[in-house]
């Protein structure tokens, strides 16, 4: 039943209004209550168990942050995190993807191709704060590397800074374990600052073309002086933590 739960109908929301469909569809066909029940279970849960996966796949990194988090500060001056923020992709978004990669439209090739379902993103107010946290999730020995982008040393012409990990994490249930595959976002204060205002341009569809083109530009310079701007504050905490030593 998990095979083309997706086909025939993008405009299926969530799995309730699914089950909704589904028991309306089964009536004409004058299917009685325990078929209708037996039927919206049988595809319900496998999209519910999906879902799930994912969530707590979240939790699982979230709190692998947290306990780094938790041990640097005793280290450190301070914590490195300043705030996480997760979420797990939409159905309309997946959908959307599944078209654009022209994916069969099956739960197994989604979670086969599909690596950004689960997000974390992690926002640090210090450049190497970022890469000290990203090298310890990476050495632990339940977690796999997918796919590493460092767009802090190769920002995007966007002016697009981050570094991305694809990781798998191993998910205990309640017969089994799961590798579930998490996008990791790894950013600085000023770096998530930018991202958001880009994005914000990025789908705003009534902006006159040659006053999109100076936004552009004008991003590509702010990109510019938030990048000047971290590895500025960078080297004055590197110098106080150096002077606290002596
Ligand atoms: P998708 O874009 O998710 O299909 O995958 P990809 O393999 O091209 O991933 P990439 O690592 O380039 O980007 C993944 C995510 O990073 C996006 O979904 C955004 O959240 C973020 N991102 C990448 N580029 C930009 C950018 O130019 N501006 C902003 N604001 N965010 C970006
Ligand atoms: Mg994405």
């Amino acid at each position: 039943m998990t095979e083309n739960i997706f086909s025939g109908n993008n405009s299926i929301q969530d799995a309730d209004k699914m089950a909704v469909e589904l028991a309306r569809f089964s009536q004409n066909l004058n299917f009685n209550e325990e078929q209708i029940l037996d039927m919206v279970q049988e595809t319900i849960i496998p999209v519910e168990q999906f879902f799930a996966n994912y969530t707590c796949a979240i939790y699982e990194i979230e709190t692998k942050f947290k306990v780094l988090n938790e041990q640097f500060s005793l280290i450190y001056d301070g914590n490195p995190i300043e705030s996480i923020k997760s979420r797990v992709k939409d159905y309309d978004s997946i959908i959307r993807k599944v078209i654009k990669k022209n994916l069969p439209r099956t739960l197994e090739a989604i979670e086969e191709n599909i690596n950004d379902i689960a997000g974390v993103r992690v926002i640090c107010a210090f450049e190497e704060d970022i890469y000290r946290l990203a090298k310890c999730l990476l050495q632990q020995d339940d977690i796999t590397l997918i796919r590493q982008k460092d767009y802090i040393k190769d920002p995007k012409p966007s002016g697009y800074r981050s570094l991305h990990l694809i990781v798998s994490v191993p998910i205990f249930l309640e017969n089994e374990k799961k590798d579930v595959k998490v996008e990791v976002q790894l950013r600085t204060i000023a770096m998530d600052f930018w991202a958001s205002l880009e994005h914000k341009l990025k789908y705003k569809k009534n902006i006159p073309p040659d006053k999109m083109k100076m936004l552009t530009k004008e991003l590509i310079d702010c990109a510019n002086i938030s990048a000047s701007l971290d590895s500025r504050m960078q080297n004055v905490r590197n110098y106080i933590l150096k002077s606290s030593d002596q």
